[in-house]
């Protein structure tokens, strides 16, 4: 019998002080559930889109390979297994291919369909022919659209019944898939922006990013600066264009969204990060530091992740320079700002959108 009994301890590493927020849902549970139920060995198991580690951590003796498309997750399940007195996980990334074809798959589907069609590709490309997938996901978020994508990868689609409001599905045969495109193109300003599935935004450039680009504020003497959360780099890619001498570093947690930018801005005095946080940042580094900042990640909202990325942007700008971002309104990000930045400074709203400059 195939069957993890240990109870591991996994804590969310992720800034949030919501206590209501937790460190695994009913879908993590329902996958080692089944995982467990069906007691097979793995020769070589792979776990997509585990969040903090529950999955990696408890069935860590099989040695899995964690397929994970941000870099935060990386992070926070380093942090549990180590705290959990776990050897540390092997990680691997939606887009390389793997050094050992898996045979069993645990997978909780990503909010974005477009990803979850990219991570399908990816295990078509990466398992056996003999592969059974365990997709999880809330009940309350179930689209047909799911249906219809694993059926374009499996012959064998079967949905179990509900546990704790989650529900899996079990996908086997399958089905030999003619190459998709995993890249689409969004056109703005004579450009074709190209992006990898479940990258922002994903069937036209952000209205807030449009708007933002109409305003923004930039100067001749802004020789480094950081678009962060950088998407497809679109916003560092304008600023380019006007002034392609400044120095510009791009940033953001999702690997796909770096591996995107990556195709529609180059040059040497540009440089991609992968990372949640700016501590690889020196202090007072930057002249401007631009930004249509995250505020949820999948299904959840957390409020501290912006607020931990605005006091690390106030850290990394040099004195006098400055951060301009555009949000939704409701959002009402300027008493956030105010405690620290002294000046913060309406440069352009409209019904829905806001953009604030705020000056070191
Ligand atoms: C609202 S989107 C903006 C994307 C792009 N700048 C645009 O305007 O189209 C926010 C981006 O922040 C990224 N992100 C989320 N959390 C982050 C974090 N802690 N650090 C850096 N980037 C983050 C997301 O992956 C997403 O690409």
């Amino acid at each position: 019998m195939v069957k993890e009994e240990i109870e591991y301890k996994i804590e969310r590493h992720d800034f949030s002080e919501d206590k209501s927020l937790t460190s695994k849902s009913a879908a993590d549970e329902y996958l080692l559930q089944s995982f467990n139920e069906r007691a097979i060995k793995p020769k070589h198991l792979g776990i997509y889109n585990d969040r903090f580690g529950f999955l990696g951590c408890h069935l860590n003796s099989f040695e899995p390979t964690l397929i994970l498309a941000n870099k935060s997750q990386e992070k926070a399940i380093n942090i549990n297994s180590e705290a959990n007195k776990l050897p540390s996980a092997t990680f691997s990334d939606p887009l390389s291919t793997l050094k050992n074809k898996m045979d069993i798959v645990l997978i909780k589907i990503p909010k974005s369909l477009g990803l979850f069609q990219l991570l399908l590709e990816h295990i078509s490309k990466n398992s056996l022919v003999k592969v059974t997938v365990t997709c999880a996901f809330m009940t309350r978020h179930f689209s047909p659209k799911m249906l219809h994508i694993a059926e374009e990868y499996f012959e064998v689609v079967e949905q179990s019944r509900a546990v704790k409001k989650a529900r899996v599905l079990i996908l086997s045969k399958k089905k030999k898939v003619i190459k998709k495109d995993l890249i689409t193109s969004l056109d703005y300003n004579k450009q074709a922006y190209k992006q990898y599935l479940g990258v922002f935004s994903a069937d036209h450039i952000d209205y807030a990013t449009q708007f933002f680009l109409e305003h923004i504020d930039l100067k001749k003497t802004d020789e480094k600066i950081l678009d962060l959360g950088s998407g497809n780099g679109i916003i560092a890619n304008e600023i380019h264009k006007k002034f392609p001498k400044a120095e510009m570093h791009l940033i953001d947690d999702s690997f796909l969204a770096v591996a995107s930018a990556e195709l529609n801005i180059k040059g040497k005095n540009i440089h991609h990060h992968c990372n949640n946080e700016l501590a690889i940042f020196e202090d007072e580094s930057f002249d401007l530091i631009v930004t249509n900042p995250p505020f949820h990640f999948e299904y959840e909202i957390n409020i501290q992740i912006p607020l931990q990325l605005f006091r690390d942007s106030y850290r990394c700008l040099k004195k006098g320079g400055n951060l301009q971002m555009v949000a939704s309104k409701h959002l009402n990000y300027k008493t956030h700002l105010q405690r620290f930045f002294s000046s913060v400074e309406i440069i352009a709203e409209d019904k829905k959108f806001i953009i604030y400059k705020c000056i070191k």
